[in-house]
């Protein structure tokens, strides 16, 4: 007998509800917490999971009490959002999604990992894999941006980042793919609201990244908070047993998001904590985080015979499987047994600050950037100059909200002679604009003008929908006297704009001399700015998401399907708006660099492909610049006719390539034709022979793009 089977043997049903049960410390918060001593509950095996438990001295008492004082001896299951990292922090994921680069994508994650698990961690709730076409909602700074394709890269590098090729070492931790499924597309961008999209939206963008999660062994898998089309997806039967498990193959472990059983019953599909801890487990989710609902609810609802003790069993095998995986019963201590070398530190955060820099995209350059190395007294102006703690975004984990390199920071040790005087002229906050006049007075004598603008962290993340997505507060009061004063006096202003989604800035663009969209860089997030502010780096990153001129756009995203009536300005009854572009401000995949690149050619073979086949898709690309830089290169189809309408671009590849000045380069890009299937009329997968365009460029917007006919045969 397998030791799986012995301990369900031994196990009282009040211990096998426990290993279903998740509760946090009080370490960080990210809800309600439950009140009252975990302890006892640990020792009588009651509670065999946790979460929020920060530092390798309290996660190894907790497992004592686990290991040592419970009567089976199963070793606890600890996690921690470790979201973009643990204590280093990287860019926040739609910061580092600009990087359009999985090798890096994972790099991070196993840096994430090593440092979790060298805390003692064994499972991280991340990757957060919700594509996101609304930029109301605060949580679009988790995920991946808006593409489909993007996002399933993005799942498969991060789990193998996290886990890499075996669970049972002491620097792996488990992943959690969340939040299942179609979370991104909430009601109007509205937190926790109802989710009402098609099957094939669903199918189509919103479960790809999870596909992608499960093809790469991910542990586990989080149902997000909302109901789709009316049914909660913690109790989503047909998305999670049907789905998940049944058409995907997944056999790992379904941990419920925060309180999510219990609010089945605020959802209004559960009467109390029985009914729900009974639906959750009917759909297949394995761990309660937080709901108390299997614990108290399970022997209730085992009761009125609305489970099996089968039922329960099974789940219980699921996350003994995943502790044997993490190799916790062979040494739940291994996690943390060394502290890292200061080394592996300082080498993170030299990572954290190569990758802050790449995620920088530069929306905006009129003959401003880079800085010359000579400057002498640079004027930094705006609430987000010197502010360590909003550098780490909305998800921060363990990182310490001081000790981040600020813009100021950044700046004065790039340029340790120069006179760097920091104003914040206004407070994000506030509604007071006395500080304006302070702001003004230092560009007199300054060489060169930063205003760092933008959300503060709080603004996006969870729970941080908003309506209006302009600089928030006081901030365009600033900017507008600021832009005024630097015409009066001749001088240029580089806009740094910090945020954790599009924001609508339309004004903000045209008056600034450069705008570089900084995101949230994380823990080097000053010397990552101020390395491209210097030319030292050449902004690389591109933005995955398209910028709205207005909130009215939105949901905005390339990847629209054609219109009967295609936008026409002189035909009057054609699909667009009266008052402004259909276009985004900035397309999809759009960043300057400090380089510029002219596709020189392109080529797609073979011209007929076959379904079994792959189209090799090559571009020749030179740098027509003055410098060296990176060039990103996108690759689109569109399926001109096809039994049901097709959007007319879907990205189906991207690379890159550095160039010296005057330099040639090729990016090869190769699209294995099984991409370019998709669900017909019955939501069954087909081929369909015809004509195929396949696009290339440098973002999705459409003018800009180069194009080619094969055939599908
Ligand atoms: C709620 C969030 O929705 C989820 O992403 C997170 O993992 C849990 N809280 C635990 O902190």
């Amino acid at each position: 007998m397998s030791r799986i089977d012995h301990l369900l043997e031994a196990m009282t049903l009040p211990e096998k509800l426990g290993q279903l049960t998740m509760t946090a410390c009080g370490s960080t918060v990210t809800g309600p917490t439950i009140a009252g001593d975990s302890t006892e509950a640990i020792k009588s095996g009651e509670i065999g999971n946790l979460l929020n438990l920060v530092g390798v001295e309290n996660v190894r008492s907790m497992q004592r009490l686990a290991v040592e004082e419970s009567r089976l001896r199963i070793p606890l299951l600890i996690g921690l959002d470790v979201v973009h990292g643990h204590r280093t922090l990287f860019p926040i994921p739609l910061g580092e999604s600009s990087l359009f680069d999985p090798e890096t994508w994972s790099k991070t994650a196993r840096e994430a990992a090593t440092e979790a698990a060298s805390d003692g961690l064994a499972m991280t709730f991340a990757p957060m894999l919700d594509v996101s076409r609304d930029a109301r909602w605060g949580r679009s700074a988790e995920g991946p941006g808006e593409d489909p394709y993007v996002a399933a890269r993005l799942a498969s590098a991060k789990v193998r980042g996290f886990q890499a090729a075996d669970l049972s070492k002491a620097d792996t931790i488990a992943a959690v793919a969340k939040h299942y499924c179609a979370y991104g597309a909430v009601t109007a961008g509205r937190e926790y609201a109802s989710v009402d999209v098609s099957e094939r939206t669903v199918l189509e963008v919103h479960l790809p990244a999870f596909a992608a999660a499960v093809r790469e062994g991910v542990a586990a898998v989080m149902p997000a908070f909302h109901d789709l089309a009316g049914v909660p997806m913690t109790a989503n039967r047909a998305m999670l047993r049907g789905w998940l498990r049944d058409r995907l193959g997944f056999n790992g472990v379904i941990v419920s998001d925060y309180n999510a059983i219990a609010e089945l019953m605020h959802h209004g599909i559960a009467a109390d904590l029985a009914e729900a801890g009974a639906l959750a487990l009917k759909a297949g989710v394995d761990i309660d985080m937080m709901a108390n609902a299997y614990r108290h609810g399970l022997p209730i609802a085992l009761e009125r015979g609305w489970v099996e003790r089968a039922d329960i069993d099974a789940a219980v095998r699921r996350v003994l499987a995943l502790k044997e995986r993490l190799g916790l019963f062979e040494d739940p201590y291994r996690r943390g047994a060394h502290a890292e070398p200061p080394a592996a530190r300082q080498a993170r955060r030299r990572l954290s600050r190569d990758v802050g820099a790449r995620s920088l995209v530069l929306a905006k350059n009129g003959a401003v950037l880079p800085y010359a190395k000579g400057l002498r007294r640079i004027a930094l102006i705006g609430p987000l100059g010197h502010s360590s703690a909003d550098m780490r975004g909305p998800w921060w984990g363990a990182g310490d909200p001081v000790g981040n390199i600020t813009v100021l920071d950044g700046l004065r040790a790039r340029w340790p002679d120069a006179d760097v005087r920091q104003v914040s002229g206004v407070a994000i906050e506030s509604a007071e604009t006395e500080g304006i006049a302070a702001a003004l007075e230092s560009c007199a004598d300054a060489d060169a003008i930063v205003l760092a603008v933008g959300e503060a962290a709080v603004m996006s993340g969870e729970a941080a929908s908003r309506a209006c997505l302009d600089l928030p507060g006081k901030q365009r009061q600033l900017a507008e006297a600021v832009f005024e004063r630097a015409i009066a006096l001749q001088k240029k202003v580089t806009v740094v704009l910090f945020c954790g989604r599009p924001l609508v800035i339309p004004w903000l663009l045209e008056r600034a001399d450069a705008l570089l969209i900084a995101w949230f860089p994380g823990t080097e997030a000053g010397n990552a700015v101020a390395d491209v502010l210097c030319g030292e780096v050449s902004p690389s990153g591109r933005t995955p998401v398209s910028w709205p001129r207005a909130v009215g756009q939105i949901p905005i995203f390339f990847s629209q399907r054609p219109s009967g009536r295609p936008a026409a300005a002189e035909d009057h009854y054609t699909s667009k708006y009266l008052d402004i572009p259909n276009e985004p401000l900035l397309p999809f995949g759009f960043g300057l660099g400090y380089g510029e690149f002219e596709i020189v050619d392109f080529s797609v073979t073979p011209d007929r492909v076959v379904e079994s086949g792959a189209i090799e898709v090559k571009v020749e690309i030179r740098n027509v610049g003055m410098r060296s830089a990176e060039e990103t290169v996108f690759v689109f189809t569109h399926d001109k006719i096809a039994s049901v309408a097709r959007p007319v671009l879907e990205l189906r590849g991207f690379g890159k390539v550095n160039l010296a000045p005057k330099a040639h380069g090729t990016v090869s890009i190769s699209v294995p034709a099984r991409d370019l299937k998709f669900l017909g009329l019955e939501l069954q997968s087909v081929w369909e022979p015809g004509e195929l365009e396949v696009l290339v460029g440098p973002n999705a917007d459409f003018k800009s793009l180069k194009r080619k006919t094969i055939r599908q045969i």
